[in-house]
């Protein structure tokens, strides 16, 4: 299934990008969805790795679940081209789930399934009528891993690319500056609140660049695996992204709380 999965990847890549070719932004956009494709492939391999769940799964849903992290964000280059030619927005998540489950090559519900709420709420995945109906425990649960496997690479590859390639792919994760105002240095109440609540921001409060930076950082409070949260560690993610959230919040003191505030938190799961 990976096998193909590649190439599917591939070709929607290539034909997302022949659209857009003439506009830098696109461009840049299209490429990041390639580069993070396969970095959450390489995210998820880390967890499947180090989870104990995993190991003891049959060869075939490792397969399945390393297909449904390359192929999570396939229907981005559908979104991407629309947006791009009609100005429309697709839920690329529930558009990848339409897809898939109509080929015969991909699992509907470890690859299919697994991939439709990944950018949702979780609540979105335990509430979907098709997913109460299932009435198989076994299969129950192995969605399940994969969808908090899925949710959890792409959290991570998030992170890695905009800290890693922060030149490059920084602007797609920040609103334009007639969206914000950027000379706002702080975030704002409602986010903060949020955050210490130890919640992913309710990204309809954001105001500031500050606020957008923190509810970036705030996925950190829905991550599933305990391997997650190592590996995260283990490129320094933490310390990098908040560099980042310290250039745009000025207030040097916040910055060091928020710091150590989710330093503790994570330290709990390591
Ligand atoms: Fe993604």
């Amino acid at each position: 299934m990976l096998e193909q999965a590649k190439l599917l990847l591939k070709s929607e890549y290539e034909k997302c990008l022949q659209v857009v070719k003439k506009d830098n932004f696109y461009v840049n956009y299209t490429t990041e969805k390639w580069v993070h494709s396969r970095q959450v492939l390489g995210a998820g391999n880390f967890i499947i790795k180090h989870e104990p769940w995993f190991q003891k799964q049959p060869d075939d849903v490792i397969d399945a679940a390393k297909t449904a992290l390359l192929l999570h964000d396939v229907a981005r280059f559908e979104e991407i081209t629309r947006r791009f030619l009609e100005g429309i927005k697709i839920d690329h998540g529930e558009r990848a789930y339409e897809k898939l489950k109509e080929m015969s090559e991909y699992d509907e519900w470890l690859v299919a399934f697994a991939i439709k709420h990944h950018g949702h709420v979780k609540e979105c995945f335990y509430e979907d009528e098709s997913y109460l109906a299932l009435k198989d425990e076994n299969l129950r649960d192995q969605v399940e891993h994969i969808f908090w496997l899925v949710r959890d690479a792409d959290k991570i590859a998030n992170f890695n690319i905009v800290c890693e390639e922060r030149e490059k792919y920084l602007e797609l994760f920040l609103p334009s500056p007639d969206k914000v105002d950027y000379s706002e240095k702080k975030p704002t109440e409602p986010i903060l609140h949020d955050f210490y609540d130890n919640k992913t921001v309710d990204y309809s409060l954001r105001k500031s660049v500050p606020d957008y930076i923190l509810a970036f950082l705030s996925w950190y409070f829905d991550l599933n695996y305990k391997s997650s949260v190592v590996f995260c560690e283990k490129l320094n993610l933490p310390d990098k992204m908040f560099a980042i959230f310290e250039q745009y919040c000025d207030d040097q003191v916040l910055n060091d709380k928020l710091k150590s505030y989710l330093k503790d938190y994570l330290k709990r799961f390591v």
